[in-house]
């Protein structure tokens, strides 16, 4: 049986049998020391030239980085660090022994790290990464299953766009026809809301977008949610319930990986409802006043983002933008049309957008006249156009980017390291 060093805890004073990769070796003398990641956690383990056969000690004493091992031994507690394990190993048997792993002890450049993404997937830091982007999305299945909220897989590849047509991919559909990458599965949510009233899909979105900035991705993962009979306010109410409780989550149950990332989480146990409100034209006011040459009815850049989100100590929501910068499917706000209802979700200490949301368009005409607008094809949208026609109810979804989510929960510069294998202006690889 393999135990997993994960549960070390409850097995002090036993003997186990760990699998896994040395991350780190050393040894002087008649003593071998073996950091071993199995997964579920890391452990030094303990080798003493006495204690163990001929070809454990050859295994322990010439091992290098990257190796990998079954290891019997007792579990011990660290002699000085509170809840820290070890294992003095009684039997150290070697499955492969690596030479030269490329990703040493040295800093490496980001350039570097990524094209051996494959390999740097392993490191600490990565793995924590990774832990909590996995804590993210559980819960969010959570808190949506618990609210009502079904799962519907919206489609990957679509006859038209959902956002900006400029950002769309093509691709040749059997040489007959183009066809696209989806953007968000907002569209057809919308259709699926009126079956079984709230839903949200996750997965896949793509943008092809020139920007080469830290918030942006060319392959992200989105969670859109869409309810039926909710209004601008009562979306921006679940959008806060559901962001304070994924945070609260990943600080309950990631404490050892935001320690690894060195992630000051103060901040983060703030996230707590209400979220503050503002209006864009607010907001524009305000970085007015501190220096920003942002126009009236301009949509805010990602500096402004920036700089706003500094000014505060939880997330923030920006609301009724000018229709002009938004997309076509959001409902204008009746006390000013040339104001949406629409809000931005932008999270603290510097990292801005976070979520786009809005109240959709129901009614026919209006949106039929939005379309026009937009220069979108009628008839593509003919389904989406249907139903304002059967049973058009107000309704209300958001959409978050699980990405910059994480890269602000773990305390990261750059989105890039949030994903297993990210897809970049200039990079395909691995
Ligand atoms: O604001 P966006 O474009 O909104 C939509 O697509 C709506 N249809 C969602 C909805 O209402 N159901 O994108 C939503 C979120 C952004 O707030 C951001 O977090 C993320 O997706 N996002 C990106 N993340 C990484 N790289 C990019 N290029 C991104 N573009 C958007
Ligand atoms: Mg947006």
């Amino acid at each position: 049986m393999t135990n997993f060093i994960s549960a070390f805890n409850n097995l002090v004073d036993q003997s186990v049998t760990i699998k896994g990769w040395a991350y780190n070796v050393r040894s002087s003398g008649s003593i071998a020391f073996l950091q071993i990641r199995d997964g579920s956690g890391f452990v030094q383990v303990v080798v003493s030239k006495k204690s163990v056969d001929e070809a454990s000690w050859k295994a322990a004493s010439e091992a290098t980085i990257e190796s990998s091992f079954s290891i019997t031994g007792k579990v011990t507690k660290h002699p000085k660090q509170e809840g820290v394990y070890e294992l003095q190993a009684s039997s150290v048997i070697l499955i492969q022994k690596v030479q030269d792993y490329p990703i040493g002890k040295k800093e490496h450049g980001p350039d570097f790290l990524l094209d051996n993404r494959h390999l740097w997937l392993r490191a600490p830091s990565q793995w924590a990464i990774q832990r909590v982007r996995n804590a993210v999305i559980y819960a969010t299945y959570d808190w949506m299953r618990d609210n009502g909220f079904i799962k519907i897989d919206a489609p990957i590849l679509t006859p038209t766009s959902c956002e900006d047509t400029t950002e769309l991919f093509e691709i040749d559909y059997f040489g007959e026809r183009k066809a696209y990458l989806t953007q968000s599965g907002q569209l057809y949510l919308e259709a699926a809301m009126a079956s079984v009233g709230r839903c949200f899909d996750f997965g896949p979105v793509f943008r092809a977008e020139k920007s080469k900035t830290r918030r942006h991705l060319i392959e992200f993962w989105m969670m859109d949610a869409e309810a039926a009979f909710v209004g601008h306010d009562e979306n921006l109410k679940i959008q806060e319930e559901l962001v304070s409780f994924i945070v609260k989550r990943v600080l309950e149950t990631c404490t050892e990986e935001l320690k690894i990332l060195e992630r000051d989480v103060e901040p983060l146990k703030k996230v707590v409802p209400p979220f503050y409100r503002l209006t864009h034209a607010e907001a524009v006011k305000k970085l007015r006043g501190m220096g920003s040459d942002i126009g009236e009815m301009d949509d805010l850049g990602a500096d402004d983002e920036t700089v706003l989100t500094k000014e505060y100590d939880k997330p923030i929501f920006i609301e009724k933008y000018p229709a002009a910068v938004k997309a076509f499917y959001m409902k204008r706000d009746p006390a000013d049309p040339t104001r949406v209802l629409n809000a931005d979700l932008l999270a603290p200490e510097g990292y801005g957008e976070v979520i786009g949301g809005s109240e959709r368009e129901d009614d026919y005409e209006a949106l039929l006249a939005r379309l026009k607008e937009h220069n979108l094809s009628e008839q593509a949208f003919s389904w989406y156009l249907d139903l304002r026609k059967y049973g058009s109810v107000p309704h209300s979804g958001f959409g978050y980017g699980l990405e910059r989510l994480v890269a602000w929960i773990c305390g990261l510069h750059h989105v890039r390291e949030t994903i297993p294998f990210p897809r970049l202006l200039n990079r395909l690889e691995p």
